[in-house]
This record gives structure tokens, C-alpha cells and sequence, in this order.
């Protein structure tokens, strides 16, 4: 649905997309995750024909918008016909309310006053802002705000929704509220592709995960796999202090001890009941234990030091 072949943009001399090739086929909800200024609202952008790449080639529906540094201006444009995109950073008219909102979008989109309401009507109560239809914009919570954005994307009723970063700044209750209308989406068959630099917002709802550092895009794989393969590189750190010195000999950890009783303890599961056997087996005891997960962010930059080991080759 969505091809990205080797796609270079540079701004200036810097380069935010390196050779990025990324695939969204219909049906899937695609999470486009990475750290920020990795590339994701570029890459977006340029599939919409907002920005121009220099280098690579671009394909929506099938058709080849985008090559070599070239739109092709007429099925850019039939493309985006089908295409609802949400921006990073998009602004709202703080005084009119959401059904106003719609109705002059669906104006612009030439959609007669009777199917307008309608319309208008279905869209705010798929985005769960039917109650506050008639409240100003400028009232509304970011969540409800973030809402009716998706909703403006929905307007033309479109085959692929692109999101940059809808959840961002949203709150737990937000999130989920959010991830449950991507959920629904998905039901009505529409193909999802949107970004985020956080794990917990493409958990749940994707089903395929790809993840960009640096403008390349490093893993494109399912959620589970993105994440196990993550834990198993970022790994468990475990710091231990006991009663008396242990014998940790013979054990695949990564051993370092810090003091006479206190040891760091890096495995790439989690052992706390193999540490606790080790402990208790040697007459001594646990003191203080703490389990340390990486987040995120952490692996995201043990990715990029590992590509610039690559280059460094
Ligand atoms: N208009 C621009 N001019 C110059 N540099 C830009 C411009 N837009 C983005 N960049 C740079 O390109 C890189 C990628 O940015 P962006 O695509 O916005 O990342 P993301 O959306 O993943 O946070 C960043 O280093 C950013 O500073
Ligand atoms: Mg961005």
C-alpha cells in the first residue's frame, strides 16, 4: 500500500533520511517508532509530497508517486485522495466546537450541507466527541483535541491513515482512549501507519513495528519480536547486595562486583530466582536487590553507538 525504496533527504549537509526503505501493506497498523529527530515526520512528510527528497522512490496504492528526486504531480495527487493525515503539529480553531469544525472541512471537500451533518455526526461519535460537539475547541482536553484532529484526517473517508505522533503528550487515559479508535479503525478495514518515539504507544494496537534511527529504518518486524529482541539486548541489570561475599562461579551472567557484598549482575532474562538460589545456597542473604529494565530511549541509543561501531569498521 505504502513502498518506500532508499529514500536520501538532506537538509543542508545534513542527512535525515539515509537510504530509508519501509513497507505498509493494507490492513496493517504500522508503528513508526524512533527517537526524536530520527526522521519519522520527514519520512512522512515526503510521502504526501510535502517536502522533496533528493534520492529513492516513493509508491502509494501501487502507484509510483515519487522517484529520483521527482513527484509525479497527477497520481500524487489521486493518491492523497485516499491518504487521512494527522500532523505533529496541527492547529485548531480554538472557537468554533468540533461539529463546526467538521462541517467546514466537509465544506472545503465540496460535501452538501444534509450529508455534511450526517457526516459530521458519525465522525464525532466514531472519535467519542459526540457529547462535546457543541463545546468550544479551545475547552476541550488535549485528548479530545488530538480526537478531533484524527477525525479532520477521517473526513474523506480514506483507505490509509498516516499519524504523526498522535498520542504524544497525552495522559495514560488518553493514550487509551486513542489506541482504542486506532483499534476500531482497524476493524473497518482501514490501513494505519503512525509514529511515536514511545514502546507503550504502538503496543497493543500495531501489528507491525518498524523502527528508525538516524534515517535508517534498523528492524521492521511484529510487536512481539520488536520487543523481546529489545529486552534481550538492552537486557536485565540487576543490582545485588548480600550479607556476606557469594560465590557467583560458573554462571553465564556478567558479573562485577562492586564491593566486598554488593555485585552488578547483567543477564539477558530475568533471573532474580537463579540469584536467590545462588544467594540462599551459600548461607547468605539478600540485603537489597533492584531489577533495572532499559527503556526505550536506552536501546534506541546502544542502536545508534552500534551503527556508528559499524561505520567505524
Ligand atoms: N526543515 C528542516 N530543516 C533542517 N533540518 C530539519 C528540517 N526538518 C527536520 N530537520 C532535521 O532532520 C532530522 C529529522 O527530523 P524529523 O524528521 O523531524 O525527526 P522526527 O520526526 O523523527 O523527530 C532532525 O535532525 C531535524 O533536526
Ligand atoms: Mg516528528
Amino acid at each position: 500500500m505504502l513502498k518506500i525504496e532508499n529514500l536520501v533527504k538532506r537538509y543542508g549537509s545534513l542527512t535525515a533520511l539515509n537510504r530509508l526503505s519501509l513497507e505498509v501493506r493494507r490492513g496493517q497498523v504500522y508503528g513508526f517508532l524512533g527517537p526524536n529527530g530520527a526522521g519519522k515526520s520527514t519520512t512522512i512528510l515526503s510521502t504526501l509530497g510535502l517536502i522533496y527528497p533528493q534520492e529513492g522512490r516513493i509508491e502509494l496504492f501501487g502507484e509510483e508517486i515519487f522517484r529520483q528526486g521527482r513527484y509525479n504531480e497527477g497520481k500524487l495527487v489521486d493518491a492523497k485522495g485516499k491518504v487521512g493525515y494527522m500532523p505533529e503539529h496541527a492547529t485548531l480553531w480554538e472557537f468554533l466546537t468540533p461539529l463546526q469544525t467538521l462541517d467546514i472541512l466537509g465544506q472545503s471537500f465540496g460535501i452538501p450541507k444534509h450529508e455534511r451533518l450526517k457526516r459530521a455526526r458519525e465522525l464525532l461519535e466514531e472519535v467519542n466527541l459526540w457529547d462535546v460537539k457543541d463545546r468550544k475547541v479551545g475547552k476541550l482536553s488535549k485528548g479530545m483535541r488530538q480526537r478531533l484532529l484524527l477525525a479532520q484526517a477521517l473526513i474523506n473517508d480514506p483507505e490509509l491513515l498516516i499519524l504523526d505522533e498522535p498520542m504524544t503528550g497525552l495522559d495514560p487515559r488518553g493514550i487509551a482512549e486513542f489506541k482504542d479508535i486506532i483499534k476500531e479503525q482497524r476493524k473497518n478495514g482501514k490501513t494505519v501507519f503512525f509514529s511515536s518515539h514511545i514502546l507503550a504507544h504502538v503496543e497493543e494496537v500495531c501489528d507491525t513495528v518498524g523502527v528508525i534511527v538516524r534515517g535508517k529504518l534498523r528492524v521492521e518486524d511484529s510487536i512481539d519480536n520488536i520487543k523481546s529482541d529489545f529486552l534481550r539486548k538492552g537486557g536485565y541489570l540487576i543490582l545485588l547486595e548480600t550479607s556476606k561475599p557469594v560465590n557467583f562461579e560458573g554462571v553465564e551472567w556478567k558479573i562485577e562486583r562492586v564491593s566486598e557484598t554488593k555485585y552488578k549482575i547483567k543477564a539477558a532474562t530475568d533471573i532474580r530466582e537463579q540469584v536467590n538460589d545462588f544467594v540462599w545456597e551459600q548461607g547468605a542473604k539478600i540485603l537489597q536487590l533492584m531489577v533495572r529494565v532499559p527503556s526505550l530511549e536506552e536501546i534506541f541509543l546502544r542502536m545508534v553507538k552500534e551503527e556508528e561501531g559499524e561505520h567505524s569498521h
